[in-house]
């Protein structure tokens, strides 16, 4: 279970920070974008230190930015974990980018937007810790799951065991109790997930419920 923080009121993030921990979730996914990979524009390295010390759990920078391996650094400075670049952003060397993600000690993940290919990931999946599936256009929060994306979980898995490996993949957008359960039963490992989670009366229970429909196997 992933929260994203895009979803939380900025005018008091390190309160959410503290009650998503508390309320049982398992990382902290944070949405990074330049208005320029997308058209949105978030947040950056000053925001994340300043939630770190509000959070014990493990920090994912999602990253939707261009040329993000001129920024590693400032992340990892920054308190991040795992960082995550997309496919689809234009940089000087992915691989040479998830490479240095590792080096500098944090976790390399590669997302990968609705309409790309999963087969385009495969070249790099030696080099990364954890796969990002996009179950909607990144951009913006609150936006419809995107089913058609599903079959890309089995897929990568499938290709995973053929390189000998075994590493999560995380889905992210438009998930909440019946998007979650299908994802889950597809295979994903990790849900993020900002609205449904943020904009509950009950975030715990909110955490509570999604990660048993995703754990039911009916
Ligand atoms: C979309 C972001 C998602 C988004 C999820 O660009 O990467 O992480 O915040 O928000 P919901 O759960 O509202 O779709
Ligand atoms: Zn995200």
């Amino acid at each position: 279970m992933a929260p994203s923080i895009l979803a939380a009121d900025f005018s008091r993030l390190g309160d959410d920070v503290r009650r998503i921990s508390e309320a049982g979730a398992d990382y902290v996914h944070i949405d990074v974008m330049d208005g320029v990979f997308v058209p949105n524009i978030t947040m950056g390295p000053p925001v994340i230190k300043s939630i770190r010390g509000h959070s014990s759990l493990p920090f994912i920078a999602h990253l939707m930015i261009t040329h993000p391996e001129r920024h590693l650094e400032a992340f990892v400075e920054s308190g991040a974990d795992i960082i995550e670049v997309h496919i689809e952003a234009e940089q000087d060397d992915l691989r040479a980018t998830l490479r240095e993600i590792r080096a500098l000690g944090c976790k390399a993940a590669l997302a990968v937007n609705p309409p790309t290919p999963i087969e385009e990931t495969y070249p790099y999946l030696q080099d990364m810790d954890l796969l990002l599936i996009m179950s909607v256009n990144p951009g913006f929060g609150g936006q419809s799951f995107m089913p058609q994306v599903l079959p890309k979980i089995p897929a990568a898995k499938a290709e995973m065991r053929r390189q000998g490996i075994s590493i999560p993949i995380e889905i992210d957008g438009g998930i909440n109790l019946g998007t979650g359960r299908q994802a889950a039963q597809a295979g994903a490992d990790i849900l993020a997930a900002g609205t449904y989670v943020f904009k509950a009366d009950d975030m715990a229970g909110a955490i509570d419920s999604l990660s048993r429909s995703a754990d039911s196997k009916d």
